[in-house]
């Protein structure tokens, strides 16, 4: 089924210019990026964004990170893209992704782990709704 799914390319990606490269995984995955737009997340949005995990001790260092540094916000739509994106991100932690996968190619670790896809079709779509209107979405 096609669906859609929300991606982020984090400041240490962007920083060291990796947005290029990394689309280009996700394009060959044959998911296709229908909005895309660079950011400089603000701490009210990284908060939000994140509250699933507030109580969690690396939430101060998540939003900060988050913030540091421009990002690269994207819709990306597919066959099962939640699922498939999940599979070419790789493991939270680059140290556990598989051959291949974005975080196996250029993650630095566990914190700075380049991109993000939401966890489920549910989440995707709040998630989307955060930061794009339906019509900046072109499919
Ligand atoms: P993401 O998929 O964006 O969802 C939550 C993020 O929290 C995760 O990627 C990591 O960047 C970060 N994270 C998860 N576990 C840890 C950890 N143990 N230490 C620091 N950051 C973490």
């Amino acid at each position: 089924m096609t669906e859609r799914t929300f991606s982020i390319l984090k400041p240490d990606a962007t920083e060291r210019n990796l947005t290029g490269k990394i689309n280009a995984v996700i394009e060959g995955a044959g998911l296709r990026i229908v909005a895309q737009r660079r950011i400089r997340m603000t701490e009210a949005q990284a908060k939000t964004f994140y509250e699933v995990h507030k109580e969690r001790p690396f939430y101060g260092e998540l939003v900060g990170q988050m913030t540091s540094a421009p990002v690269v916000v994207q819709v990306l739509e597919g066959e099962n893209a939640v699922a498939k994106y999940r599979e070419i991100m790789g493991a939270t932690n680059p140290e556990q992704a598989a051959e291949g996968t974005i975080r196996k190619l250029f993650a630095k670790n566990v914190g700075e782990n380049s991109v993000h896809g939401s966890d489920s079709q549910d989440n995707a779509k709040l998630e989307i709704a955060q930061f794009f209107t339906e019509d900046q979405i072109v499919g």
